[in-house]
């Protein structure tokens, strides 16, 4: 017998995105959320180096800046009336953090402080402008913290360290989730009127990651055997400065402070590439410039990494080239990127004060995920036909704002603009709805049969080694360059990983705390995902943003200026749904 919750919004994931529109929907109706994790570990506070809005308090901007920046870095693949909601409500969103308590720095006068990031523009000159509100380079652990907070001051009721298995569905009407309660291995019943799910990312599929254990993609795997479509899987996000080897994130904060790539012969390469942006180009042309720099012999010592050099006479020796008036001291660096500078020395044994640190791409965003409207309602096809009762924000979800391409800080802004609409969508349809009725007795059955199958399981196959070939197979062919030829062999290994999956050894039959159980059901999540991404990169005949196929180089506007939604139902189908223009011509990327 499961236990059985009622709730009139129900949100799945504590993230930032989750966070939000759980408060925003608490204020009209009873709400919960249910976290895999402890609410404050959730990824959103690994995101470091900023929010963007453009506030203009360093320098001019506008919002409409932000906006062309934006689509202009998603290589015109963004939905333009999207990405204005984004950028105009980011203003509001970051001051909205502010009162709630968010440490922003602050400039001497007191005003929220902006740094630069890549591709945010003032859109006249051409240069870097200073649009990044941030807390230190810790601004998504502030963001996290301060959410959650306020969370708990609301009465948001929080179900902890449960993991969500199954929608439940009835038709096309969502009416909540079954979840297993991991310290007890007990299946939940969660009944809800309206469902978010803010699952996050699934950037665990890859080797060199900048994301953590958890973010293996349950909500949108969990959809897609519900023969859900997901929206744009082929766009994933290399983030360029890696910690080498290991893939942690060393926030492009660096260089919005000044700091530069250095190649193997001493050279700032990224002049050679984007004379005027250089190292604050978009991040997905800066992972493919360093790896045209490896694949020219140009890496360090000739081996697969460069540097990044943020040592402080080193930055004021460029600030001087281009014409900056700015200087900087280690202090400034301590005090502005404490974080970044600790992890280099904890983890690489090096001083960024005093030495360059080796980088390389790091898989770090997916720019596709659960296909949705501007409240964050889920559609349910590439009509934008919905699923009623059911939200999806954040990195799980695809508005779509990022395109095939993520600019820097926009993340940030999706989980509050867009988190926000959700919970006050929800509170609205949840405050004119009805619970639907659903059979307790049996609404549980499919998660725990899925989850009992891996328990007992009694074949040969390690999910560690499972997943660990699945990491490298997805970093060498579905990375930052693909072909044809690499992305058909992909599908074929990752087909044979999912017939492995079915004979898994598992050690542990236990109930409590059974991490070889819910680590081997989030691998066959990962598996899944893996196999739609792989899909629709063959699938997209043509190189935009983060998708660069070597044997179609050259962005096709005339067949690909669309989404792709695909479909995993038995065979993978996929469709496509027109991209929305609205003042922004598509025009050739040049920075
Ligand atoms: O580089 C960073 O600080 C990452 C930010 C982001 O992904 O938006």
């Amino acid at each position: 017998m499961a236990h059985y919750h009622q709730f009139d919004a129900l949100v799945v994931g504590a993230g930032g995105a989750g966070l939000m529109a759980a408060l925003y929907a608490s204020k009209s109706v009873k709400t919960a959320v249910i976290s895999k994790l402890y609410p404050t570990r959730s990824h959103t506070g690994a995101a470091q180096g900023g929010i963007s809005a453009a506030l203009g308090n360093i320098e001019q901007d506008k919002w409409e800046w932000h906006a062309y920046d934006t689509i202009k870095g998603g290589d015109f693949l963004c939905d333009q009336d999207a990405v204005d909601i984004l950028c105009k409500d980011a203003i509001d969103a970051v001051i909205d953090l502010e009162h709630m308590g968010l440490p922003f720095d602050r400039t001497p006068d007191g005003k929220i402080s902006q740094r630069r990031f890549g591709g945010h523009t003032n859109n006249e000159t051409k240069q870097a402008v200073q649009r990044a509100c941030h807390a230190a380079d810790r601004t998504g652990h502030m963001i996290l913290q301060t959410l959650y907070q306020n969370c708990i001051k609301n009465d948001v009721k929080f179900f902890d360290e449960f993991q969500m298995i199954d929608i439940i569905m009835d038709g096309n009407k969502c009416n909540g989730i079954v979840a297993v309660e991991l310290s007890t291995g007990e299946t939940h019943v969660f009944h809800s009127k309206a469902t978010m799910l803010a699952t996050g990312g699934f950037g665990k599929m890859w080797k060199i990651t900048s994301n953590a254990h958890s973010l293996t993609g349950d909500g949108p795997a969990i959809l897609l055997r519900r023969n859900l479509p997901l929206e744009d899987m082929e766009f994933y996000q290399f983030h360029p400065t890696g910690v080498y080897r290991m893939g942690i994130l060393l926030s492009e904060a660096a260089r919005g402070e000044g700091a530069v790539f250095i190649n193997g012969k001493g050279e700032r390469f990224m002049e050679h590439y984007m004379p005027t942006l250089k190292d604050l180009a978009p991040r997905d042309i800066c992972s493919r410039c360093i790896y045209q720099e490896v694949q020219s012999g140009r890496g360090i010592d000739g081996k697969d990494f460069v540097y990044l050099d943020f040592r402080p006479e080193h930055i004021n020796k460029w600030f001087e080239a281009d014409g900056n008036p700015k200087r900087i001291d280690a202090h400034y660096l301590e005090t502005r990127l404490p974080d970044i500078i600790e992890f280099a020395r904890v983890y690489l044994g090096v001083d960024p004060i005093t030495d360059p640190v080796p980088i390389q791409p790091t898989a770090h965003y997916a720019m596709g995920g659960i296909p949705t409207n501007n409240n964050a309602q889920v559609l349910a096809d590439e009509s934008g036909n919905l699923v009623e009762g059911l939200y999806s924000a954040g990195e799980a979800a695809c508005v779509s704002v990022h395109g095939a391409n993520r600019l820097g800080t926009n993340s940030l802004v999706d989980l509050v603009v867009f988190g926000k609409r959700g919970g006050i969508a929800m509170a609205e349809y949840a405050k004119n709805a009805s619970f639907h009725p659903i059979n307790k007795e049996t609404v549980h059955q499919y998660s725990e049969d899925s989850l009992n199958a891996i328990r007992n399981s009694k074949g040969t196959e390690r999910p560690a080694a499972i997943r660990k070939e699945l990491q490298v197979m997805m970093d060498e062919k579905v990375g930052v360059y693909r072909t044809g030829a690499g992305l058909r062999q992909a599908l074929e290994i990752i087909t044979d990983l999912q017939a492995r999956f079915k004979n898994l050894k598992i050690d542990d039959r236990g109930m409590k705390w059974n991490t070889d159980v819910s680590e081997a059901w989030e691998l066959g999540c990962l598996l899944d995902l893996a196999e739609v991404t792989a899909a629709a990169a063959l699938w997209r005949e043509e190189s935009r943003g983060g998708h660069y196929r070597e044997d179609f180089p050259n962005r096709d506007d005339k067949k690909f200026l669309n989404h792709s939604i695909v479909w995993k139902n038995g065979k993978i189908e996929i469709k496509m749904k027109p991209v929305r223009i609205t003042r922004h011509q598509p025009v050739e990327r040049k920075y």
